[in-house]
């Protein structure tokens, strides 16, 4: 598995918002602080009392509770509060496990082998770069890969004013992942543009007409 994951496009994560995602069949929980500095964590989908998934749980004063009896985590990943013993000073060993996860280009990259450097930081492409979407794509996250012109260690393809990436949440499925530049074509029309690369991928069709959309401008 690569080092850095192309997970989700950002527009997933708002503030205050969690989602779940798999990477490699690792259930991992993205999660977007509410205060003001609204850091974007990524841990292990898993609260560490009775194995309940995180991503079923909410957000609240900068901390990450779970669903089931509502221990809270903070950003440190620790367990700060277990309501039914309010008054107990919670064990510094209930914590979550933790991944590193980066911003970038519409994107949130993780790094499950918790990676400082970030290698796809590239100064061409659009800082400010607009989610589109995520498309599920039924196969093999090679196979979307080379549809979309990206080479096997390569982060993102970028066709002109549109970015793509792709990661496999489980063996033989891909997501393929959206984003555009401000001048680059409409959210509506390249989502629409996605499900055709997606239905072609799928049918086991040319996706060069597809892709050639992109290069010709037909999106625009
Ligand atoms: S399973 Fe998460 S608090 Fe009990």
């Amino acid at each position: 598995m690569e080092r850095w994951q192309p997970v989700s496009v950002l527009s997933n994560i708002r503030r205050g918002e969690v989602a779940g995602v798999r990477i490699g069949g690792h259930e991992v929980v993205l999660w977007r602080e509410d205060a003001q500095a609204a850091t974007l964590h990524a841990w292990e989908d898993r609260c560490p009392h009775r194995g309940m998934r995180l991503s079923f749980g909410f957000v609240r004063d900068d901390a990450l509770g779970c669903l089931y009896h509502g221990w809270q985590f903070g950003g440190a990943a620790r367990c700060r509060l277990i309501p039914a013993h309010p008054r107990v000073r919670v064990p510094a060993s209930i914590h979550v496990r933790t991944y590193t996860v980066r911003e970038h280009a519409g994107l949130a990259w993780v790094s499950m082998e918790g990676a400082e450097d970030f290698p796809h930081r590239q100064a061409d492409w659009p800082e400010h770069a607009q989610p589109v979407r995520t498309v599920h794509v039924h196969a093999p996250v090679g196979q979307v890969r080379h549809a979309v012109g990206l080479a096997p260690d390569g982060g993102m393809a970028w066709h002109g004013p549109v970015g793509l990436a792709v990661h496999e949440p489980v063996a033989g499925q891909a997501m393929l992942h959206v984003v555009r530049a401000a001048d680059g074509p409409s959210a509506l029309t390249l989502s629409h543009w996605a499900e055709r690369l997606r239905d072609a991928v799928e049918g086991g069709v040319q996706t060069a007409p597809v892709m050639a959309e992109l290069a010709a401008g037909a999106t625009a």
